[in-house]
């Protein structure tokens, strides 16, 4: 695990689209693994800035998003989908067929899951996928829990991970209790990962995923087996550690 920590999240996410960037850079037609929540935000915005100045190109890439809710259908103002296609896909002009996301309407989710996992082998594997870090330690929607999961699947969302996500929910807005997501072998497949974590209240998993034995209670602690892993921190993030 390469551990590199910056006075700010500005400082980090800048550092996450460099290493995005350099990998479509060297290749075009790259397989990104993409993430949600407010961490990836401004790197989004860098990667988005970068391709408006005609530096960088996502025409030719191929992404998969780590993960989806269980229920919300593509126009739901509060699925991955649609964050995913306002804050990054529309405005790098990316098309429908290069873009993957699991079918949180499947009527199948075992079924969807499993051919998630198939397109992302057909597209030959995951050249980088980003990451952010939950409260509890999660990554993608992958919670605590006694084994570390192996492929896409379905997972109950913990109370923790709810309480924490609602308030991307309007009020009155029912927060799904179930979504697809990758599993930890689909994750650590990928030829390069890149963590990114921002702000105090992810200091304790930072801490955890990176000096505590590796144990699928801190799911972020098996990336300490993969072999080229960065973790990106702001140094409230990194507060913990030594
Ligand atoms: C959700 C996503 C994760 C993400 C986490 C942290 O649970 N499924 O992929 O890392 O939120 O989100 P944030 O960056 O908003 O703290």
């Amino acid at each position: 695990m390469n551990v590199r920590v910056y006075p700010n999240g500005d400082l980090a996410a800048i550092a996450a689209a460099v290493l995005i960037a350099g990998q479509v850079v060297d290749d075009p037609q790259s397989v990104l693994g993409l993430a949600t929540g407010s961490t990836p935000l401004p790197i989004y915005r860098e990667l988005i800035a970068m391709a408006h100045r005609g530096v960088l190109d996502f025409r030719r890439v191929v992404t998969f998003n780590l993960d989806e809710y269980v229920g919300l259908g593509p126009e739901h103002p509060c699925s991955y989908r649609r964050f995913m296609q306002e804050n990054l896909f529309s405005q790098v002009k990316m098309r429908e067929e290069q873009i993957h996301i699991p079918d949180g309407l499947a009527a199948d989710p075992e079924a969807e899951c499993r051919a998630y996992d198939a397109a992302i082998a057909e597209a030959g594997g995951l050249d980088l996928q980003l990451l952010g870090l939950g409260v509890n330690g999660h990554i993608g929607f992958n919670e605590p829990a006694p084994r570390f999961t192996t492929n896409s699947y379905c997972v109950r969302l913990s109370e923790q991970t709810r309480r924490d996500n609602r308030r991307f929910f309007a009020q009155g807005e029912t927060m799904p209790t179930h979504a697809l997501t990758m599993g930890i072998a689909s994750i650590m497949q990928a030829r390069r990962i890149v963590l990114v974590a921002t702000g105090p209240k992810k200091a304790q998993a930072v801490r955890d995923m990176i000096l505590g034995p590796v144990d699928p209670m801190v799911p972020a602690s098996i990336l300490q087996m993969h072999r080229h892993a960065t973790v990106l921190l702001d140094s409230e993030a990194a507060s913990l550690l030594p």
